[in-house]
């Protein structure tokens, strides 16, 4: 009988795209993807170590599973994805009760690593790639609407607070044409959208192809298929990207364009690279390039240093930008980076309260942006029902809003409507249909 393989995934789009690819490597050498935690011959948790809270969730979870264990002393316990990288040999030494280690470069190994801890030794694979891009792996994917395709690996960036350079290698682009040949299959099997997903996809480069160059071609596969992505880097978000934005409508009018902080400063020392003035007019151009574009951000608080005057610069930024969403964090330090060195001395009670503040101005701005869209009619990827109702449906906009408006009679999940807004929160729209939209129509107004 074949092995049964059960992946639990924490951390970024990234690592969901990558338990695929891991499910696609393992499927093709005979396993098995077990339907529940207990059917699985092997649990594997994808990780992230991106902040201390997210080691610790997983260090929770492995202490939860050492139960399991204890039960069925034949089941195989693996760690893959960021904390396997950056913890390498102390997971086996210290928590005994992991079999395998297994770092993002070296998924496809993973069925001899498997087959070695099977044997009763550690399967331990750690080393990064400056190659390994995973091209050819079919990844498996259930069906649905929404597929996330992973189009370069590694950062290179080397911002000074973060890990994903250590944990994820140096920067490394897929083939477009492989790209375009799996979005080409993703149409095929019914789904409507993809991300391309990369740490920053703006340096996304296969021979003379850059970033616009892909998505324009992921874009012409099927109009109505919307193409988002995810990250742009404020450094190199190039004015081509812009204008490939604008002229496809099939790609999304949103970009995630993580800001960090509002002080140079801070910017300086955390090694981003841009300046606010150049952040702020690359806003402005994008506003012009692209009408109706929304923007979405990152924003870290209590970075080393950080005083109440940096931490209003970062309000005021907000304030200027008017984010529609953001994800905000405490700054955490992380071993191996060069934030590490510096003293970590914000405290950690002016930390939340500087998060706290940020988190209510986002959601003051977010309310009151939404409501400016009262009245107005958007396009609607229709999803499923809405989470408290079956008498409602949900789906997105372009700006990846959530819009739930009363269920009709032949509207049906992938369809696209036209909704008009008549009500709103900080982070739900609601309304009703006003007629079935076509992207293939609206895309010939576009062109005449
Ligand atoms: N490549 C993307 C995202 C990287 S991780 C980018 O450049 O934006 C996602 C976010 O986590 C970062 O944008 C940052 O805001 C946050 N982050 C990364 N390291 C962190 C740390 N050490 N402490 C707190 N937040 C961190
Ligand atoms: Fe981390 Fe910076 Fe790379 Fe993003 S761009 S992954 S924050 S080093
Ligand atoms: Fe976490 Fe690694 Fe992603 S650290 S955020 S899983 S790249």
């Amino acid at each position: 009988m074949n092995s049964k393989i059960y992946i639990e995934t924490y951390g970024c789009q990234m690592n969901f795209a990558d338990t695929e690819i891991v499910l696609g490597i393992l499927k093709n050498k005979g396993y098995e993807v077990a339907n529940s935690i207990d059917d699985a011959d092997v649990i594997l948790l994808n990780t992230c170590s991106i902040r201390d809270n997210a080691e610790q969730r997983i260090y929770g979870r492995l202490g939860n599973l050492k139960n399991l264990k204890n039960q069925k002393p034949e089941l195989l316990l693996g760690i893959l994805g960021c904390m396997a990288e950056r913890l390498r040999k102390d997971l086996i030494e210290e928590k005994k009760i992991v079999d395998l280690v297994v770092g993002p470069d070296e998924y496809r190994r993973l069925p001899e690593y498997i087959d070695i801890a099977f044997n009763g030794e550690k399967g331990i694979g750690v080393r990064l790639s400056r190659t390994e891009t995973y091209d050819d792996i079919e990844p498996h994917r259930e069906d649905g609407l929404s597929a996330w395709i992973s189009v370069m690996r590694g950062c290179d960036k080397f911002c000074t607070f973060c890990v994903v350079p250590f944990t994820r290698g140096r920067e490394r682009s897929r083939s477009l044409q492989s790209v375009v040949q799996e979005v080409q299959n993703l149409s095929e099997r019914g789904f409507k959208e993809v991300t391309l997903l990369g740490q920053n996809v703006n340096s996304y480069l296969d021979c003379e192809n850059d970033f616009a160059d892909l998505l324009e071609a992921c874009a012409k596969v099927d109009r109505n298929m919307r193409i988002r992505f995810t990250t742009s880097h404020p450094q190199d978000l190039s004015d081509k990207l812009l204008y490939t934005i604008a002229e496809n409508s099939n790609i999304c009018n949103y970009i995630h364009l993580p800001v960090q902080s509002g002080s140079n400063r801070i910017l300086e020392l955390m090694n981003r690279t841009y300046t606010i003035e150049h952040y702020l007019n690359l806003i402005e151009k994008a506003r012009k390039i692209i009408p109706g574009v929304s923007f979405s951000t990152d924003i870290i608080a209590g970075f080393p240093t950080e005083t109440w005057q940096d931490h209003l610069a970062t309000l005021e930024v907000m304030k200027q930008v008017r984010y529609d969403g953001a994800y905000m964090f405490k700054y955490s330090p992380r071993e191996g980076t060069k934030a590490y060195r510096m003293e970590d001395d914000v405290p950690d009670e002016v930390k939340t309260k500087r998060l706290q503040e940020i988190i209510d101005l986002q959601q003051t701005i977010s309310y009151q942006k939404n409501q400016e869209l009262i009245g107005k009619e958007e396009v609607v990827l229709v999803e499923g029902f809405s989470r408290k109702s079956d008498e409602f449906l949900a789906g997105r906009t372009d700006t990846n809003k959530v819009v739930v408006f009363p269920k009709f009679y032949n509207i049906a999940v992938g369809d696209y409507v036209t909704v008009k807004i008549n009500k709103a929160t900080s982070a739900t729209l609601f309304g009703e249909i006003v007629e079935n939209f076509s992207f293939k129509e609206s895309l010939n107004l576009k062109c005449v």
